[in-house]
């Protein structure tokens, strides 16, 4: 795929898919003999969740969240506004929270302490990028894949203005196409 405000590669789809593979077995191994309910965050954690499920070797089941806290633009405006809740009930259920990225860390606060309130039998996150550099609030991330720099990263469920989710692999855009992306003032 030809991707014009593409800059370079900064994980390619056999480093993603190895990280996947590690933090799959990490997962099956804490939670043997337990059933697991993944949650997703829409939609950038589909791809991911996809994937890290297929690798799994105990039981799951999905459900899904979607929040907001970035519309169509690059930098987070930490508001965070629920836009679907989960269809099924957690309480009792072993939680774990699946994040394609953590940047500010607002989103993710928000729904452990919304999850937690729901008394769910444990509650974990994992999360394939995390971008410490953007950090506001402290968060746990219990199984992290990849620590990024704080650029605007693109592809593997991330988008550019809806596009390139699809891409197998995560690339940092063009500056230019980075300013592109900012909402006009
Ligand atoms: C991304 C990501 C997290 C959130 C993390 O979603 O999937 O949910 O941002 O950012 P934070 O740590 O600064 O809160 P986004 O809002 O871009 O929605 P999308 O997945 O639908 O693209």
């Amino acid at each position: 795929m030809h991707i014009p405000e593409m800059d370079r590669i900064l994980l390619d789809e056999s480093e993603i898919q190895a990280k996947v593979g590690e933090l799959a077995a990490a997962v099956s191994r804490d939670y043997r003999g337990k059933e697991v309910r993944l949650i997703a965050v829409l939609k950038g954690a589909v791809i991911f969740m996809a994937d890290l499920a297929r690798r799994l070797e105990v039981p799951v089941s999905f459900d899904f969240m979607a929040v907001s806290s970035y519309g169509h633009s690059t930098q987070s405006s930490g508001v965070v506004r629920i836009l679907k809740d989960l269809d099924e009930s957690i309480e009792g259920r072993h939680v774990l929270i699946v994040e394609d990225i953590v940047d500010t860390g607002l989103t993710l606060r928000y729904l452990l302490d919304l999850l937690e309130g729901r008394r769910p039998a444990s509650l974990r996150v994992c999360a394939l990028l995390d971008k410490v550099g953007g950090r506001k609030v402290a968060v746990p991330i219990h199984y992290r894949g990849f620590e990024i720099p704080n650029q605007f990263v693109v592809g593997y469920g991330l988008d550019y203005m809806e596009r390139y989710r699809n891409v197998p692999f995560l690339f940092i855009m063009k500056p230019e196409a980075q300013a592109a992306g900012k909402p006009a003032v």
